[in-house]
């Protein structure tokens, strides 16, 4: 079994950690590939609940190796909160690779996140602070540091300097704030270097090598597809490609070695930040599914905007990233609600889509069309097998496995590892 591509299919936090953790007990290696600190992946084992952030899901089964990317920006003082965290709860992270090309996030960075969302006013995108747009924007513009540039002083110098140049004229004439040292930021990025060193390795080798020896790679992607660069709600996205193909990109392995495609949606949908989103609640409903699925950022905290099933969204998901399969989580969240309503198509003045527009103006317009499924009381968060879920709940599952284009291959009832129906092995 070789490469398996893990993502999210709709505006990000579909349980995707839970997901990765689920699958990554039955392979090799877990690979992020995209992003960076601002994800926050939710993986619980028993009574122990962990956040992740940076570090891959897989991290928690001791069996795995987990591998960071070139395609992700690192925040090596994150990195090393996120290690020291876990190690002091019993999770051994020195098997932990970091690609030697992935670029750095450097303490400017997340200044000029802040900087920048405080300038854009009402046009904000409301990002998670972390530095990741401007991290990659350097990558983009090639005057970003990538890790191997740490161990190497004049080096670095240099490419400090060459970043800060223009940044700090910025700050200085724009944004009225004080030009960052070179010199001090040098020396800040050494140490940090010093300490990373021993996880550095030329990850797209071992990762290519383990693959043609018949090991398994789960990729797992962070963010998801609306928020994808190229394929979301631009402007309202992330800085990089949590699409299917950010996989290869973001490893530096090509697409002849995956296999599968797996999309995790929620049985409804969330969003944080701002942007358009034709589902979403305002009313008393939105609350109720805030509360019902705890629908709070785990990097930031903030309330998840939430809505109903979007089935437009997650055709496209399964167009722009080539699924062979679906999680359906959070099911349980929408049990005792009577109806339950399910995007089918938009209307745009008056227009009706089927697929979604490119233009964002018509997204932007979009009100949805929908459809009503009876709901259900019982509680299903015991239930393993798909025919045990109450007959009514089965339907809204088939629904949504119609309209979504692809098969639902697991089912999540509840947020432990044994909380899942599955109806399709995603392993084989
Ligand atoms: P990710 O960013 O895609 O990994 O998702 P998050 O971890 O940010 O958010 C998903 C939340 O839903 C976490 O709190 C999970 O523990 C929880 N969760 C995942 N699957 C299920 C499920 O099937 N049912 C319930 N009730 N919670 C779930
Ligand atoms: P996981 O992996 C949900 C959103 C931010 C903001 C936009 C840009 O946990 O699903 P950024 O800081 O990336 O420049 O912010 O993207 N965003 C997420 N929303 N889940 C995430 O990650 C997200 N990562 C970024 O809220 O709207
Ligand atoms: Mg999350």
């Amino acid at each position: 079994m070789p490469g398996i591509v893990l993502i999210g299919a709709q505006w990000g936090d579909e349980g995707k950690g839970k997901a990765t953790d689920l699958i990554g007990t039955h392979v090799n290696y877990v690979a992020r590939f995209n992003g960076g600190n601002n994800a926050g992946h939710s993986v619980v084992v028993g009574n122990e609940s962990y956040a992740l952030h940076l570090l891959p899901s897989g991290i928690i089964s001791p069996t795995v190796i987990p591998v960071i990317g070139n395609g992700v920006v690192v925040d090596p003082e994150v990195l090393f909160q996120e290690i020291d965290g876990l190690e002091s709860r019993g999770v051994d992270c020195s098997r932990l690779l970091v690609s030697e090309a992935a670029h750095v996030i450097a303490p400017y960075h997340r200044t000029l996140d802040k900087v920048t969302e405080r300038f854009l006013g009402k046009h904000k995108i409301g990002t998670t602070g972390r530095g990741i747009g401007p991290a990659y924007a350097d990558k983009i513009n090639r005057v970003g540091i990538r890790v191997h540039d740490l161990f190497n002083a004049d080096h670095l110098h240099d490419k400090v300097e060459a970043s800060l140049h223009q940044k700090n004229q910025m700050l200085v004439k724009l944004y009225n704030r004080r030009p960052i040292d070179v010199d001090q930021t040098t020396d800040e990025l050494l140490k940090l270097g010093e300490r990373l060193k021993p996880y550095v390795a030329n990850t797209g080798l071992i990762l290519n090598k383990a693959l043609d020896e018949g090991k398994t790679v789960l990729f797992e992607g962070a963010q998801a597809t609306m928020l994808d660069v190229d394929h979301g709600t631009y402007p309202f996205v992330t800085s990089s490609n949590p699409t299917a193909g950010g996989a290869c990109t973001g490893t530096g392995v090509g697409p002849t070695k995956i296999s599968r495609v797996i999309g995790v949606s929620k049985a409804y949908v969330t969003r944080v930040g701002e942007g358009p989103f034709p589902t979403e609640l305002f009313d008393e409903s939105g609350e109720w599914l805030r509360q019902q699925g705890h629908e709070f950022g785990v990097t930031t905290g903030r309330p998840r905007r939430c809505g109903w099933f979007d089935a437009v969204v997650n055709r496209y998901a399964s167009q722009v990233n080539g699924l062979t399969d679906l999680v359906l989580t959070k099911l349980d969240v929408l049990t005792g609600l009577k109806e339950i309503p399910i995007c089918v198509a938009y209307d745009v003045d008056g227009e009706r889509y089927d697929d979604m527009p490119t233009d964002q103006a018509a997204f932007a317009a979009a009100k949805p069309i929908y459809e009503t499924m009876p709901g259900w009381d019982e509680d299903i968060s015991a239930v393993h097998a798909f025919e045990d879920l109450p007959a009514t709940c089965q339907a809204y599952v088939k629904r949504l496995e119609e309209l979504s284009n692809c098969r639902i291959s697991a089912i999540g009832t509840g947020p432990q590892r044994d909380h899942i129906i599955s109806v399709h092995s995603l392993i084989d």
